[in-house]
């Protein structure tokens, strides 16, 4: 039988699932994207060079790895398609990459709707990446969607472009945007189609298939993070799709019994992009140095991250709901030089002491986080290989987290690239 691996972001994404996803896919004979799209910005870095993916899967740097972009995924055939010229212009040309034929499909209109949803907002702004997530997903489950494999078939994607655009020019028209025409949005995704239709196919078959091969390795790439999670998320100020494990089971067409293995990556602090709640913020000077000694902005909208300290209980939450079998601990190189850290144990609200989130932002917005300080470390540890070599005080920090979450370290990551990366897990370092 197969060994599952599933990485998922356990704060409010860009914890490092890029670099996690590469580190593995090295060894790894499937990488599957389920959830999101072209929202999620993930970072691999390797042989000194530096690479962005918004909806391909990180595997794609090892040619043997087959890549697949899954039915719970929001896609934009125009996106993918840049994505894929941008790869090609740095010299990634041989990898496998298929895109679920049930995949929802990103429409012009979309990113266009995302807009003006949120310019309706006023104050209660979410930031969204305004690439159409939200709209793409809202039609889905609304049922007026196209997926990718309509453009397999075209008389049928005929057939549903016309049915959405009866609607969707309605709306559009409505907020005062500009209108589609059937034929111009017809003839560019008929191009589109010839470019991506040889990728398009009923990935669930191929996934299962792999499950049920012996030695065979899967990683589920996650995208975005637990607390941007639609269901349990600080709602509203989410993404549109279920960023945790069990997202595997419908997003990739996946058992339960096969999502057993879970990594939730975690930076060493926290950081936001976008608006919402976030109990730890920092707004003084640490903020500052870590927000530049991390490289805190955006890797899609180039926005400043919001900065602050590593929130267990998050962690717990976290941890609880998506089953996390083991944190990888990342950027903890960042921490080195402050002389206290701390660590969030519980939000006091109305008195009242609080070890989980609660439901709504009325009452998150009131929490304070009740804090622990732990010793600094003043070395530079982006040459460590060995967690015994690192700092005590930074020994000392990894166990507190496990204490205070009860799940394991299994990575410590101390950089970027993929060799900066301490593996204490046994069970990981055999996967
Ligand atoms: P993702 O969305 O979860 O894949 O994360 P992002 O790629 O958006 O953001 C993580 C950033 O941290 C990227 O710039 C990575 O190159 C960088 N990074 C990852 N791990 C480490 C680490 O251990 N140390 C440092 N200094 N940077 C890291
Ligand atoms: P990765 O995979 C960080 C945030 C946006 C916004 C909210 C909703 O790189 O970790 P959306 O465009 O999804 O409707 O925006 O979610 N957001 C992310 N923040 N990392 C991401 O992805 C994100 N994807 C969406 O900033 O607050
Ligand atoms: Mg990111």
């Amino acid at each position: 039988m197969s060994e599952r691996l599933v990485v998922i972001g356990s704060q409010w994404g860009d914890e490092g699932k890029g670099k996690i996803t590469d580190y593995f896919a090295c060894r790894a004979d499937m990488v599957v994207r389920y959830q999101g799209g072209n929202n999620a910005g993930h970072t691999v870095a390797f042989d000194g060079n530096k690479y962005s993916l918004q909806s391909i899967p990180s595997g794609v740097f090892n040619p043997r790895t087959v890549n697949v972009m899954g039915n719970g995924m929001v896609v934009n055939p125009e996106s993918v398609v840049a994505e894929l010229q941008k790869l090609h212009d740095r010299g990634i040309t041989d990898y496998q990459l298929y895109i679920s034929d049930r995949a929802a499909m990103v429409m012009p209109w979309h990113s266009a709707l995302d807009g003006a949803y949120e310019s309706q907002k006023g104050g209660a702004l979410i930031g969204t990446t305004k690439k159409g997530i939200g709209p793409t997903y809202s039609d889905k489950y609304a049922r007026i969607g196209l997926r990718m494999g309509d453009l397999l078939e075209p008389e049928y994607f005929a057939e549903r472009l016309r049915a959405a655009l009866e609607v969707k020019n309605m709306e559009l028209e409505m907020l005062g945007l500009p209108k589609y025409g059937f034929q111009e949005v017809y003839d560019r995704y008929m191009e589109l189609a010839a470019i991506l239709g040889p990728r398009i196919c009923d990935t669930s078959a191929l996934i299962n298939e792999a499950i049920r091969e012996p030695g065979k390795k899967i990683l589920f790439e996650g995208a975005q993070g637990m607390m941007l999670c639609c269901d349990h998320g600080t709602y509203p100020f989410v993404t549109s799709s279920s960023p945790s494990s069990s997202g595997v089971c419908v997003g990739a067409g996946v058992a339960p019994k096969w999502v057993d293995n879970v990594l939730g990556v975690a930076k060493a602090y926290c950081t936001r992009v976008g608006s919402g709640p976030f109990p730890t913020e920092l707004h003084d000077e640490i903020a500052h140095e870590i927000r530049e000694r991390g490289h805190e902005y955006g890797t899609v909208t180039g926005r400043p991250r919001r900065v602050g300290w590593f929130d267990a209980v998050v962690a717990r939450y976290t941890g609880m709901l998506a089953g996390i079998d083991n944190w990888a601990l990342m950027l903890f190189d960042v921490l080195s030089g402050l002389d206290k850290i701390k660590i969030c144990t519980a939000y006091e609200c109305d008195g009242e002491v609080l070890t989980a989130p609660p439901s709504t932002i009325s009452r998150l917005e009131k929490c304070k986080p009740v804090f622990i300080e732990m010793e600094g470390w003043k070395e530079d540890i982006t040459g460590v290989r060995d967690f015994e070599e690192l700092p005590e005080a930074a020994k000392a920090y990894v166990r507190k987290i496990e204490e205070l979450t009860e799940i394991p370290v299994g990575i410590v990551s101390v950089g970027p690239d993929r060799t900066q990366t301490i593996t204490l897990s046994e069970s990981l370092r055999r996967f």
